[in-house]
């Protein structure tokens, strides 16, 4: 019998394995996209997998038991209330006495909260600032919470302003307490304001203590929000407070727990979420969907149903008696709450977290309204902390997807599509020279519509033509999403919108091309627009069909090796002089020489470029002087080709990573600001060789703080 079936008969799991000492309260990111990561938490009960939610447990009623969560749900961490366990004698006794695993029943992780909650909602506690904290320790939960001051969006600015220094004067004191084993939350206040949610995040966020800082950054102050349906100030905190919260810390949101803000939270960056509504909401006789919330007495037939709702029909539930029927609501809503985070958690890793978002965004008013919003910032952030994270947001996605990219309304504001038209507008250049040989100044502009992709199909023969008729052509092709060079034509996600067949046909409005044009820095040349015919015209170009197919490559090589990897166009163009292709059975680029030496290839899925040993070579001689330490804190460059990115490795991995294995956080000493998860990157050595190449998987931010997994993924070691 394997070891999955035996646990399926017995119904039981297996206890978790603790973390190796090293490892304890450190996080790692497995997948980023954009805001949105997938992450570990390692604790001496398990590893947390994020973005997840910690169910509460009242430790008073267990609607359902924590080990029926380990067994049947897969819950490996919770939430209780460390204040609540305090104050009961029946409780407090035996948690000092056996400990809070053997109380509840659970053997992963456990977070308790402090007793701040219960202080918004009843006025006081009685409990002291370090006695709360002593007790979580005694009583060994995983990790716990300090007393923080709670800071209600009602207040005035200088309450919150109190709220946020008072929480942040018992930071220090709280961490030295929980000592070495016990992990600590550090909640960020700050009510409605954003510059205090980013000085609340800042000073949480450095302090240090004995033994570590905290473990994890919760998101305090935000329930009576969210029971007002207020998501655009919810949404707004979470950016506020992201944009100082140190990047290898999780962000976990206090009392969130709705399903229906699962991907928008996640896709701005949160990481954890803790929730009673499964068992509030199952007592009210209400059901959790991934689009809201639903009334069993309005139900003939289960809208969204689970395991546990299946064999019932609404009206038999409602037949049952009260607490029979709670319990069996809840399990209803612990399985939607666990099969959405999973189907979020799938989505970060496809790369549709924000098309989730999105599609979610259209089951209630209040969460498009803050959606709608949220975009907006996207596209016209200006100063403060918002504009912080939004801008880190769209900079830290990968800007080309290996998948379908399915077309709706809001499609231009995807932080990708954002990124990588930022890079289309910032970086690509009109060409040098053409491929009759002439270098003088482009004569005309000519738009390819009506084709859809794969363009080197539909719009090939079109562009010889016209490249044949006037050599100084610039050739654009116009897609759902704006026009882009035809050298790009395998870019995903240009290449891979799913849209409805009608939307190729459409020419963009006069202003939406002139607004391309400008951004492409070409709005002064003259314009024609070309319907491609239905049939590919296979012979286009007679006898300098491949002359033309040849200069086409150059500059697909040239405007990839710029856009994506920061390289600028005249160097590339002197590199590319002798440049040499061979094609696949498709037709597509495979390899390119340059001089007769294999230096890249089309990454076929996405487009975008691998480098070869060789090629990694040639562009380090381009740029042999080595980055900046994180120390030194090089900003942004000013140049709009800045070079391939790079990073600084430490001595003590030099031999590693010369070989081959991949570069492990902790030993980078500084990146190039202008580093791209996903693509190409150097790494090299504080004297500026080069020791490997490889695809960074770490924005340079992520780079100067994380201490745990890959920083860059190696494709080759340079020291073989
Ligand atoms: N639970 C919900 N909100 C809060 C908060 O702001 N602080 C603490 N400690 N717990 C909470």
């Amino acid at each position: 019998m394997t070891k999955a079936l035996r646990r399926r008969v017995v119904n039981k799991r297996p206890d978790p394995e603790p973390c190796r000492d090293q490892d304890l309260g450190k996080f790692e990111v497995t997948v980023r996209d954009g805001a949105a990561r997938l992450g570990k938490l390692f604790t001496r009960h398990g590893i947390l997998e994020t973005p997840m939610l910690l169910p509460v447990i009242n430790p008073n009623i267990r609607t359902i038991e924590p080990r029926e969560m380990w067994d049947k749900y897969r819950v490996n961490g919770l939430i209780t209330n460390s204040y609540v366990t305090w104050k009961h004698e029946k409780l407090r006794e035996p948690a000092l006495k056996e400990g809070i695993h053997s109380l509840l029943d659970f053997p992963g992780v456990i977070v308790t909260d402090s007793g701040t909650f219960q202080s918004y909602v009843y006025g006081d506690v009685e409990v002291g600032v370090e006695e709360i904290v002593e007790f979580q320790k005694k009583i060994g939960v995983d990790i716990g919470t300090m007393l923080d001051v709670f800071g209600r969006p009602d207040m005035s600015r200088e309450e919150i302003e109190h709220a946020v220094e008072e929480t942040a004067n018992r930071a220090l004191i709280s961490l030295n307490t929980a000592g070495e084993d016990t992990l600590l939350n550090g909640p960020v206040q700050g009510g409605l304001h954003d510059d205090l949610r980013a000085q609340a995040g800042a000073l949480m966020g450095e302090v240090s203590g004995d033994y570590r800082g905290f473990a994890v950054h919760p998101i305090g102050g935000i329930v009576p929000l969210m029971e007002k349906q207020r998501y655009l100030e919810l949404f707004r905190i979470l950016l506020s407070a992201r944009s100082t919260i140190p990047p290898n810390r999780p962000i976990h949101m206090f009392g969130c727990g709705h399903p229906i803000l699962f991907p928008m939270c996640i896709a701005l960056g949160a990481d954890l979420f803790d929730s009673a509504a499964y068992a509030l909401f199952a007592r009210d006789n209400r059901l959790l969907t991934p689009d809201g919330t639903v009334k069993l007495g309005d139900l003939t037939e289960w809208p969204h149903t689970s395991s546990a709702l299946f064999p019932y029909t609404p009206k038999e539930v409602r037949e049952m008696e009260k607490d029979e029927r709670s319990t069996l609501l809840a399990h209803h809503n612990l399985e939607v709450t666990q099969a959405e985070l999973a189907r979020c958690r799938e989505a970060v890793r496809n790369g549709t977290i924000w098309q989730l978002a999105e599609q979610r965004s259209h089951a209630n008013a209040k969460l498009r309204e803050a959606f709608e919003w949220v975009l907006e910032q996207l596209e016209e952030s200006d100063e403060g902390p918002v504009a912080e994270s939004v801008l880190r947001t769209i900079a830290s996605s990968d800007p080309v997807r290996g998948s379908a990219e399915q077309f709706s309304e809001d499609i231009d504001s995807r932080p990708h599509l954002l990124h990588l038209n930022a890079l289309l507008a910032m970086r690509w250049r009109r060409p040098g020279s053409w491929w009759d040989g002439s270098d003088d100044k482009a004569e005309r502009v000519v738009i390819l519509s009506g084709a859809e992709p794969p363009w080197r199909d539909s719009a090939l023969g079109s562009a010889i033509s016209a490249l044949e008729e006037e050599p100084r052509s610039i050739v654009l092709i116009s897609t759902p999403v704006g026009l882009i060079p035809f050298t790009l034509e395998d870019v995903s996600p240009w290449c891979h919108i799913q849209c409805p067949d009608d939307l190729w046909d459409m020419v963009l409005d006069e202003a939406e091309i002139d607004a391309w044009l400008e951004d492409l820095g070409i709005a002064d040349l003259p314009l024609d627009i070309h319907v491609c015919q239905a049939d590919p015209e296979e012979e286009a170009g007679g006898e300098n069909r491949s002359k033309i197919r040849d200069w086409i490559d150059r500059c697909t090589i040239v405007d990839k090796l710029s856009l994506l990897c920061g390289i600028s166009p005249s160097d590339v163009c002197k590199l590319s002089n002798e440049m040499t292709s061979r094609r696949s059975r498709t037709d597509r680029m495979v390899n390119v020489n340059f001089g007769g030496v294999h230096c890249l290839s089309p990454r076929l899925p996405d487009g975008a470029l691998s480098l070869t040993l060789a090629g990694a070579k040639k562009l380090h001689e381009l740029n042999p002087k080595p980055p900046s330490t994180f120390q030194q804190g090089e900003k942004s460059s000013e140049l709009n080709h800045p070079g391939l990115p790079r990073v600084l490795l430490m001595d003590d991995a030099i031999p590693f990573v010369g070989k081959g294995r991949n570069v492990i956080h902790g030993f980078v000493l500084g990146a190039d600001p202008h580093l791209i998860v996903g693509q190409p990157c150097l790494v090299v050595s504080a004297k500026g060789e080069l020791i490997a190449h490889g695809v960074a998987n770490a924005t340079a931010d992520d780079m100067a703080f994380f201490d745990k997994g890959i920083a860059v993924k190696v494709r080759d070691g340079a020291l073989k």
